[in-house]
């Protein structure tokens, strides 16, 4: 049968490593907003995964949403200019302890757009958590709150993250083989 994890060439971090960083950011997350209004903000599709486990991981009551934002630009492996809402949130953020949940902060250029538009509604804090974050390639001012990881320069799939829309099930992050690209 053929089978996602022989498009893998090494594992970067393990699923066990994941499960217990996910915990420990729970557990931080919890304690750093008790009492406070928290909604924790993901951005589809790469951030789905992360956000479903770190949402059980949060021990507080807090609300989830949902947005899809493009890049102008295009190519898949780089991220270029602007960001465009493409479905916005469903909830007003005025007044509401803001976590943003994301996949990756590369260059940093889609959530330095991005922050400041949700900043304009006025929301009584606004952070940024993200399981992973390459910082030898960032380009905007911009660091996450919380992180889970830092890996180097390589292009990672699995666990939400994406290569051509595939891979995102894969339950570690691991780079593929140099052929899968190739193949393209
Ligand atoms: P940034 O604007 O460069 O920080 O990148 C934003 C988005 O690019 C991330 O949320 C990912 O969806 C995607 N991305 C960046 N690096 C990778 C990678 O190594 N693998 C898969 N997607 C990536
Ligand atoms: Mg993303």
């Amino acid at each position: 049968m053929q089978s996602m994890h022989q498009d893998i060439d090494h594992i970067l971090v393990s699923e066990e490593e994941l499960k217990a960083k996910v915990a420990e950011l729970g557990a931080q997350i919890s304690a750093d907003y008790e009492g406070k209004d928290l909604l924790l903000v993901s951005i589809l599709k790469g951030a789905v995964v992360f956000m479903a486990d770190l949402m059980r991981a949060v021990t507080i009551p807090c609300g989830i949403d949902f947005m899809v934002v493009s890049s102008y630009g295009g190519a898949n492996t780089s991220s270029t200019g602007l960001v465009k809402i493409i479905k916005d949130l469903d909830q007003d953020l005025s007044g509401k302890d803001v976590l943003i949940v994301e996949d990756i902060l590369d260059t940093g250029i889609t959530l330095s757009h991005l922050m400041p538009m949700l900043q304009m509604r006025k929301p009584n804090s606004l952070r940024l958590c993200t399981i992973l974050s390459k910082p030898s390639r960032r380009k905007a001012d911009i660091e996450p709150d919380y992180c889970g990881f830092e890996v180097p320069d390589e292009f990672v799939v699995g666990y939400g993250l994406d290569y051509d829309e595939k891979y995102r099930n894969l339950p570690y992050v691991g780079v593929l083989k140099p052929e899968i690209y190739s193949k393209n």
